[in-house]
């Protein structure tokens, strides 16, 4: 029986975790399993008893919901051990994803961290390690698996953030690097690795890079960056599978303030709420996602 293969990074919490569960339940009442009657959903996570332990919940929560396998739906939900920060990780997993069910239809590149705002000071380290997740991780989770995503028809949905907007920079001159139609993959590894670099010679405010981050509080400067580069990258894969005729869509979305450990209690949003976008994303049949490389929010295309 064919399937569609869906994968969400880091969904033992937060917005993945409900990525996953609205995925079964969106799945079921969509126009997909008239065609392809099976949907399944790998629930990932580095933490093997984190993730096992969700995915019971998950599964739980869904019972009344008669979406799941076992309950006569279209859904199943599986569980991947995955750090998108370690290729081995990542190639073990797309080994088993590969072997099991050959190829990927949904990517969803949730998982990331932002240690700032749990008031984690600015510094060198947490550039580093934000980076490593949130950029180097996504884009290398991306480049392995894309071999294995479905062309035609295949789907890489990005998550980044209202903080990762172009205007987070003061430099104009950085804004037009990072936005330039001719960027190359080159290029913002080579401006991600230089915010690196400046903060580490501490001259990243003269360099024009953020000096505050949200609220004109002197942190999030680093997730900030990070995520503006996932939207760059975003853009440049849509212009590369334009490019390259690949019959792929990718998007990036904002899901907006969330309450999760990340969003904490005061955000407006539920982590439902913030899976919305990335769920219509994944399964819309709507022409608007023909045009690849979208900045999203709340289910509509947005200015970066
Ligand atoms: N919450 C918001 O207000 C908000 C706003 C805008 C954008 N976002 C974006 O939405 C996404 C989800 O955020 P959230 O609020 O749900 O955050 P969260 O509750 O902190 O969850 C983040 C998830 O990412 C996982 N993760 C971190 N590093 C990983 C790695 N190296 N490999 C695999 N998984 C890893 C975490 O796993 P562990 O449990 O093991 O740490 C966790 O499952 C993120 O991309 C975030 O930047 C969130």
């Amino acid at each position: 029986m064919s399937s569609v293969i869906a994968i969400v990074t880091g969904a033992n919490k937060g917005i993945g975790r409900a990525i996953v569960r609205n995925l079964a339940v969106e799945y079921s009442k969509s126009i997909y399993p008239q065609t392809t009657p099976k949907l399944v959903i790998y629930l990932t996570s580095r933490d093997v008893s984190r993730g096992m332990a969700t995915l019971a919940e998950v599964t739980r929560e869904l019972e009344d919901k008669k979406v799941l396998e076992a309950e006569g739906g279209p859904a199943e939900i599986r569980f991947g051990e995955l750090d998108i920060t370690d290729s081995t990780s990542v190639n073990n997993f797309k080994k088993t994803v590969q072997n099991v069910c050959g190829e990927v239809d949904i990517l969803i590149n949730n998982a990331a961290l932002g240690t700032e705002f749990q008031g984690e000071p600015f510094s060198y380290e947490v550039v580093e390690k934000t980076l490593k997740t949130n950029y180097f991780g996504l884009k290398n989770m991306t480049e392995l698996f894309f071999p294995i995503i479905k062309n035609p028809g295949g789907r890489i949905i990005n998550l980044s953030s209202g903080l990762g907007r172009l205007a987070a920079l003061p430099s104009k001159s950085l804004r037009n690097q990072f936005s330039s139609q001719d960027l190359t993959q080159e290029q913002l590894d080579r401006l991600v690795n230089k915010f690196q670099n400046d903060v580490r010679a501490g001259v990243y405010a003269e360099e024009g890079w953020p000096t505050s981050g949200m609220n004109k509080a002197p942190w999030t400067i680093a997730y900030n960056v990070s995520k503006l580069a996932v939207v760059a990258y975003t853009k440049l894969l849509a212009r590369r599978l334009d490019k390259e005729g690949i019959m792929i869509n990718t998007h990036v979305v904002d899901p907006g303030w969330v309450r999760s450990d990340m969003g904490g209690e005061n955000a407006p949003l539920s982590v439902d709420q913030g899976a919305e976008t990335p769920v219509y994303l994944a399964l819309t049949q709507d022409k608007a996602i023909e045009i690849n490389g979208q900045f999203w929010n709340k289910k509509k295309p947005i200015a970066w």
